[in-house]
């Protein structure tokens, strides 16, 4: 079985993912999160720095491009190109506001006649070029019935794969996936299909699977990998159980990297609470330590918290 990690911008850094690489390596592909390119600036020198080859050595990464601009996407493709890129991945799912109201992510969605025009243009570099362009998407922006129309479309194209997370721009991340337009994707969908959404163990993989008549694969990953980083190896059959001493390694790597690289302390502690929002569900049984962890204001109080949760 392949497993991919989801790009989830400000979690799965560079420095999250050559940590979690090392220690677990249970991934086949990691998406990064996505860069939004602009007028004569196809990336930022932060975005740059998560995905330069020297901070991802030994991954196998797909950069995402955000935009609804087919000449911003191309300009940003050609910068990957030069940087030893063979892929890259279009967001057609982020749900936020600020994004959709420019038209971007699933914003795009409901653009039919600008979204194929867009798709013409990216192909027909792609083709050119040799670069292999993926799709994440949702089923649509307002209306999942939305999504028999862009199977149309994306079948019309040579997509390397086509990510389909079955939730409309509405549901944002909340609610049950709309598992009978997947149905619909396995159908009808010409290309390599991956399904993404909601599992988080591997009675969900199983239940999913069961669901649709078919063992998913590949199958994206997102926020269950990020809460039990074991995930992967338990779906691959590699491990039966969440490992905690990998999970204290992982934990002690990212503390002190984000440590090297940011400033003042509390936002490494910032980042490292949202790290915990994931892995609180693996330590029911310390609610209370964990509300005091997500409070803490010094490192000495967070490191000492820390440090009785992780230590079984
Ligand atoms: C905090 C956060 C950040 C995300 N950032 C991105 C992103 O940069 N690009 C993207 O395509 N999806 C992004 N997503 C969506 C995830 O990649 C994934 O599609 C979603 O979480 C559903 O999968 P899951 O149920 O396995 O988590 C983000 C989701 C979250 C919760």
């Amino acid at each position: 079985m392949k497993i991919y990690a989801a790009p989830l911008e400000g979690v799965t850094t560079y420095i999250f993912r050559k940590a979690y690489n090392e220690i677990y390596g249970s991934v086949d592909k990691y998406f990064a999160p996505f860069l939004s390119p602009a007028e004569n600036c196809p990336m930022t020198p932060r975005e740059k720095k998560d995905i330069a080859p020297e901070n991802n050595s030994g991954i196998n990464l797909v950069p995402q491009i955000l935009t609804c601009r087919s000449e911003h996407f191309i300009e940003a493709g050609k910068e990957l190109a030069s940087m030893g890129y063979k892929e890259i991945n279009l967001n057609l799912g982020c749900p936020s506001g600020t994004v959709c109201a420019k038209g971007k992510g699933s914003g795009f969605l409901h653009e039919k006649d600008a979204l194929q025009k867009f798709l013409d243009d990216i192909y027909s570099y792609s083709e050119a070029e040799g670069m292999k362009i993926s799709i994440k998407t949702r089923l649509g922006y307002a209306d999942p019935e939305e999504f028999y129309e862009l199977v149309e479309i994306f079948n019309a194209f040579p997509v390397r794969e086509l990510i389909v997370h079955p939730r409309i721009r509405t549901d944002f991340y909340k609610g049950e996936p709309r598992k009978e337009f997947f149905t619909y994707a396995l159908e009808h969908v010409k290309c390599p299909l991956v399904y993404n959404g909601n599992i988080f163990s591997c009675e969900d993989y199983e239940e999913f699977s069961s669901y649709f008549g078919v063992s998913l694969d590949p199958i994206m990953l997102g926020r269950g990998l990020v809460s039990d980083p074991s995930l992967a190896g338990k779906l691959k059959g590699e491990t039966v159980q969440t490992d905690f001493a990998k999970l204290r390694k992982l934990h002690d790597i990212l503390y002190h990297k984000y440590q090297k690289i940011m400033s003042p302390d509390i936002n490494v502690l910032y980042k490292m609470r949202e790290l915990w929002t994931y892995w609180q569900v693996l330590f029911e049984d310390k609610d209370r330590e964990i509300k005091r962890l997500l409070k803490a204001k010094k490192y000495a109080e967070y490191e000492a918290i820390a440090s009785r949760i992780l230590t079984e």
